[in-house]
């Protein structure tokens, strides 16, 4: 499939002042300097902290021109700067509130502008999802939406946050279907792991709380008793998906969870 041969070609970079050219990276193969089709140009979301930013770094790392989406643009912002200067690939921040439509159509079209409207990857829901479509149809990609465990199974006192990670479950795997003609993938990624999310719910928990939430993870994470590091567990998983050795798998929930929950 011709997506999947290596991309050509001169690529840009993003200087203080705008974009420049650079040579010619991709000559055949996948690895850290050369990377391959899918982590020619990138897009994703809620860049600033936790998963979106070790997803982020990771992607870059592995030479992705990385847009980067967040609502929060201060942090966002020093994320992409900091994983633009680590490089090899490329990151810029562009502030976005996914949760309003211009705002991501907006994005996506400043996205198009700075990738000549290609796009590989992308992670977000709904709205994002269809901007990426527009810029996908032509070439394929690789889209990885968040749902999560409190979707598989029952959530106590989240059953909104439960119903809307089903929801994106339910989205993905029918625009997986839908889409697929095109040559675009839709998974989602169930994680768990340590997060300034995952930090201020435990903040919220009283000391015996804390504690039967301690419990229960040493009881039902079989890998290592204890919620994930998202650089080390998740963005290798992110790294996977965008690219073509995940080429046959589209519709998923792919669990990150140390073994938590299981997809039946
Ligand atoms: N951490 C986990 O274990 C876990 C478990 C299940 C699901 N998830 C899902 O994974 C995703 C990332 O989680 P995380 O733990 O990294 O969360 P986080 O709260 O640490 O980071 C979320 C990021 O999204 C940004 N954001 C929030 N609202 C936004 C908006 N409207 N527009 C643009 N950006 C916005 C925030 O500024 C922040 O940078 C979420 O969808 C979460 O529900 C995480």
């Amino acid at each position: 499939m011709h997506r999947l041969a290596p991309v050509r070609g001169d690529r840009r970079c993003r200087t203080a002042t705008g974009w420049k050219r650079k040579a010619p990276r991709h000559d055949g193969g996948i690895g850290p300097r050369n990377p391959g089709w899918y982590a020619d140009r990138g897009h994703r979301r809620g860049a600033a902290q936790g998963i979106g930013a070790a997803t982020l770094r990771a992607y870059v790392a592995a030479g992705a021109d990385v847009a980067a989406l967040d609502v929060n643009a201060e942090a966002g912002s020093a994320a992409a700067g900091a994983a633009h200067a680590a490089g090899p690939g490329t990151a810029r921040f562009l502030r976005c509130d996914v949760g309003s439509r211009a705002s991501v159509e907006d994005a996506f079209g400043t996205v198009a502008d700075d990738f000549d409207g290609r796009l590989d990857v992308m992670k977000g829901t709904v709205y994002t999802n269809q901007s990426a479509f527009r810029l996908m149809r032509a070439h394929g990609g690789s889209i990885v939406n968040f749902t999560s465990g409190a979707a598989l199974k029952p959530y106590p006192r989240g059953a909104h946050y439960s119903a809307a990670k089903a929801a994106v479950a339910a989205w993905t795997r029918t625009v997986a279907r839908e889409w697929g003609r095109y040559d675009i993938r839709a998974n989602s990624v169930a994680p768990a792991m340590r997060t300034p999310m995952f930090e201020a719910y435990l903040a919220r928990l009283s000391p015996a709380g804390l504690e039967s939430l301690r419990t229960r993870h040493r009881e039902q994470i079989a890998l290592g008793g204890q919620l994930g590091n998202p650089e080390t567990d998740l963005a290798p998983v992110m790294v996977f998906l965008a690219g073509p050795g995940s080429r046959f798998i589209t519709g998923q929930i792919i669990p990150v969870n140390g073994g938590m929950e299981s997809v039946r």
